[in-house]
This record gives structure tokens, sequence and C-alpha cells, in this order.
């Protein structure tokens, strides 16, 4: 199968199109810089600048599949004019893609996109469990950037193409992402969790994200789905088990919500907010997960990493 993929040259994106090329698909990716066109050996790079309208319709060639994972990182300060690019790097790219689709319609073969969405379009709750059905109305800006972004990636559904929707969790990879920034503290016994700690952590290991998107591909899946391990864990859980995992001691108290508050701003709802969500939709379309204990999952992870 071909298949046409955005921000291939990212953290889920690097893993995924390895996995795609090894199972012997064609790829084309979409990527905003001219310098990784022939980053990715085996597949095949698109210039596109979704601020400037401008996209290499040639991507679209005998693509049967589509899968959008591009969006600018919400690990960088939130200042007003970064929130907008955490917008609109996710509003952009999806309606532009569309617009090239439209563009050469008459010999579009593409029936199916799988895009990336997020478990930050759910409202944070201390303890009560989120499904697929859980009413979403966004209150803060990542349940606002989330949802619009779903609204948008729902838009292809007009030319007849049949749309899934992977709401990912915190993804946990031996190639950066937030387990190589966790690690540094964790790594000189420093690591501690924020808040009260007690906060649902919704994770999930980068071969399960890479085996959903598969399973996405193949059996033609079609609405929403989670995207993360069938056991969160709170914060304070997940920190003493990256500590076990790296076998560094880990007493810290965790960092007080309000110096965080104070440090980050509006930011720190990224560690500060709790997501309890559920993988049962995702178990009952079929998937089996790989790694759905934290434990494990970090032992292999780390063991990755240190290759
Ligand atoms: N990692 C997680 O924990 C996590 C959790 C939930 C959801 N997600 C979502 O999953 C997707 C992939 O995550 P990731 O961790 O692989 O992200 P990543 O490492 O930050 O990579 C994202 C890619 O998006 C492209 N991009 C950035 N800004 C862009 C813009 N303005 N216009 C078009 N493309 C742009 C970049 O590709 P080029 O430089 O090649 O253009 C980049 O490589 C993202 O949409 C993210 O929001 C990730």
């Amino acid at each position: 199968m071909k298949l046409l993929i955005t921000g291939a040259t990212g953290v889920v994106g690097k893993t995924l199109v390895q996995k795609l090329l090894d199972d012997g698909n064609e790829v084309h990716y979409l990527t905003t810089q001219s310098s990784k066109l022939d980053s990715i050996q085996g597949a095949k790079g698109f210039f596109w600048n979704p601020d400037l309208d401008q996209i290499d319709t040639a991507c679209f060639h005998e693509v049967e599949t589509i899968i959008h994972l591009a969006g600018a990182t919400v690990a960088k300060r939130w200042t007003k004019k970064y929130k907008e690019q955490i917008y609109s790097s996710r509003i952009k790219p999806t309606q532009l893609l569309l617009k090239g689709l439209v563009e050469i319609k008459e010999n579009l073969k593409v029936k199916h996109l799988i895009s990336a969405s997020a478990i930050g379009i759910y409202p944070s709750h201390p303890y009560r469990q989120v499904t697929e059905n859980t009413l979403t109305t966004p209150h803060t800006f990542m349940e606002k950037v989330v949802c619009d972004w779903e609204k948008e990636v729902d838009q292809f559904n007009k030319e007849g193409i049949r749309v899934c929707k992977l709401r990912i969790g915190l993804v946990l990879s031996p190639k950066g992402g937030v387990l190589g920034t966790l690690k540094i503290p964790t790594k000189m016994g420093l690591g501690a969790a924020f808040g009260t700690g007690e906060q649902g952590q919704s994770w999930i290991h980068i071969s399960d994200l890479v085996g959903i998107f598969k399973n996405a591909v193949e059996a033609q899946w079609e609405g929403v789905f989670n995207a993360v391990s069938p056991n969160p864990v709170s914060q304070n859980e997940l920190i003493s088990a990256l500590a076990k995992s790296l076998k560094k001691p880990n007493f810290f108290p965790p960092i007080p919500s309000f110096l965080l508050r104070f440090i980050l701003g509006e930011m720190s709802a990224l560690v500060l907010d709790s997501h309890w969500v559920s993988a049962q939709k995702t178990i009952n379309q079929g998937y089996q997960f790989q790694f759905p204990e934290i434990q494990k999952a970090l032992h292999h992870l780390v063991s990755q990493s240190d290759k």
C-alpha cells in the first residue's frame, strides 16, 4: 500500500514510518523543512508550507491512506505567540491537506485518513475514568486546540474519506520525548512528581502506538479511539517505576503545584492535569497490547535507549 505521512520526522513519525517501510509499504511524507526532504531512507519527501498555503500535490499520487501527525510540540514555553503556533500548526496543515486533495480530485485514490489527536481533549479529573464517549466541551486552551483540530479532521468525511482519530496519551519512546526529559533528573536521583503526584498518567509505549496505527491502517478503523495503555498510573507511580528501571533512588517529595503554576503558568497543566483514560474500545477493536504494564514498558525502553 502507498501511504502519505505528515509529521513523519517527529518522535512518533520516525518509528511509524520505519515500521511501515519494513512491512513493505511505500511511504510519501510531507515536511516543512526542505533540509529533511531526503532524510528518511526508503521514503519520498515532499515540501509543504501550511502558513503560506503551499503544498506539493504530487505527494498524493497513488496514495490510499494518509496518516496525519503534524503539529508543533507542546513542550515549549507557552508564550502568547507560541500558543498561537500550537493551535495553528494543527488547524492550518489539516485544512491544507484537504484543500490539496480537493484540487486533484479526479485522480484521488485516498480512502482513509488516520489522524493523531490527544487525550488533552478530555477534562482533567482527579479520579474519574474517561472514554471516547465522554462529553468534550472545551474549557482550557489544550481542550480547545484538540477539539478544533478534530473538527477540521472530520471535514474529510465530506469528501467520502473514512476518518479515524487516535487520541494519543503520553508517548514513552527511547528516542527523546517525555521520557528523555524525565530521565535527566531521575538519573541524578532527583526524580520527583508534580503537585500531589496522584494525577492520572495515561501513557503508551511507542511500539504499541505504532501497532495501533498499523492495525488502524490494515483494518480500516473509523471513528475515535484512545491510544493509551490499559493501565494508567499515578504520576508518583510513573516516577518510581522510572527510578526503578534506571536503578536510582526516588525519595524526593512532589514539587508543589503553586510553584509549578508560578514558574510555568498555564503550561503547568501539562504536568498537573489528571487523565484516567480507558483503552477498552481499542481492545474491543482487536488490538492486543505488547506493553500493558508500566514497569515492563520502562524496563524495555530504558534497555533500548542504552543501546
Ligand atoms: N508525543 C506525545 O506524547 C503525544 C501525545 C499526544 C498527542 N501527540 C500528537 O501526535 C503527533 C506526533 O507527535 P510527536 O511527538 O511525534 O511530535 P513531534 O516530535 O513534535 O513531531 C511533530 C512533527 O510535526 C511537524 N510540524 C511541526 N510544526 C509544524 C507546522 N507548523 N506545520 C506542519 N508540520 C509541522 C514537524 O515535521 P517537519 O519538521 O518535518 O515539518 C515535526 O516533526 C502530534 O500532532 C502530537 O500533538 C503526541
